[in-house]
């Protein structure tokens, strides 16, 4: 939901508020889920869509668009990068074969809960590791919908807020956690992101595409 003191009608605003949690992902974290967690077919990639509901400027939409035959991409918030504006947990009704995301941290449960009503396939979000831990959301999501596969990063995904600092790191340690809507399994499978990621799928054209802003926010040093 769109923190109080704020309305949907943002468009003429780069910078987002604070309350919306913008911590664009590094991209080599989105291809090792790609390539190492979902391990589809290139015909399942390309006969399938995703959707990033929560996409900020980008920075996991442009890693989807490389495996996906498409590409949806929306945000509460209006970053300038002709992306529609639509809050994920009041009012969007689309529907993808994955959604895939990284949300705001408080609110990452309701995006779950609303991601495994919109997805025909799978829904892959990533969150912090301690995210998996807490009796209140066993009891709301995962007592109900375990997840499918839960995929620890044995390297650190650094975030910084407001921009991709390739340089940045971080003490917070991250896990994509996986649902597939055809399987129904008792407990979820358990699995490593191996070391290597982060140098191995970071593309020289990165940088380009991803570290520089198109707005003048400046970078925040808090790490998410
Ligand atoms: C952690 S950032 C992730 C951005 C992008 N998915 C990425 O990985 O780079 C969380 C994003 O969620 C957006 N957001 C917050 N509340 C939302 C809502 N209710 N509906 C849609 N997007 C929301 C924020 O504007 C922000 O861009």
């Amino acid at each position: 939901m769109i923190p109080s003191g704020h309305t949907a009608v943002m468009a003429s605003r780069r910078e987002p508020p604070d309350a919306l949690d913008f911590f664009p992902t590094p991209p080599w974290a989105t291809r090792a889920l790609l390539s190492h967690v979902l391990a589809l077919s290139s015909d399942e990639f390309l006969s399938s869509s995703a959707w990033d509901p929560c996409c900020g400027e980008g920075h996991m939409v442009g890693p989807l668009q490389e495996y996906f035959w498409a590409v949806e991409e929306t945000d509460v918030f209006d970053y300038g990068k002709g992306f529609a504006v639509s809050d994920f947990l009041a009012d969007d009704e689309r529907t993808a074969d994955w959604l895939i995301t990284n949300p705001p941290f408080k609110i990452a449960e309701a995006v779950a809960l609303r991601a495994l009503d919109r997805a025909k396939v799978g829904v892959a979000m990533l969150v912090r590791s301690v995210w998996l831990e807490g009796t209140g959301r066993y009891e709301r999501l995962f007592r109900d919908r375990p997840p499918t596969t839960i995929a620890q990063f044995c390297e650190r995904v650094p975030m910084t807020k407001g921009r991709w600092d390739p340089d940045a790191s971080t003490a917070t340690s991250y896990a994509w956690i996986v649902w597939r809507m055809t399987e129904q399994l008792a407990a979820p499978t358990f699995t490593w992101i191996p070391p290597g990621c982060r140098r191995a799928l970071t593309r020289p054209t990165d940088i380009v595409r991803f570290a520089a802003r198109s707005a003048a926010a400046p970078l925040l040093p808090a790490a998410k």
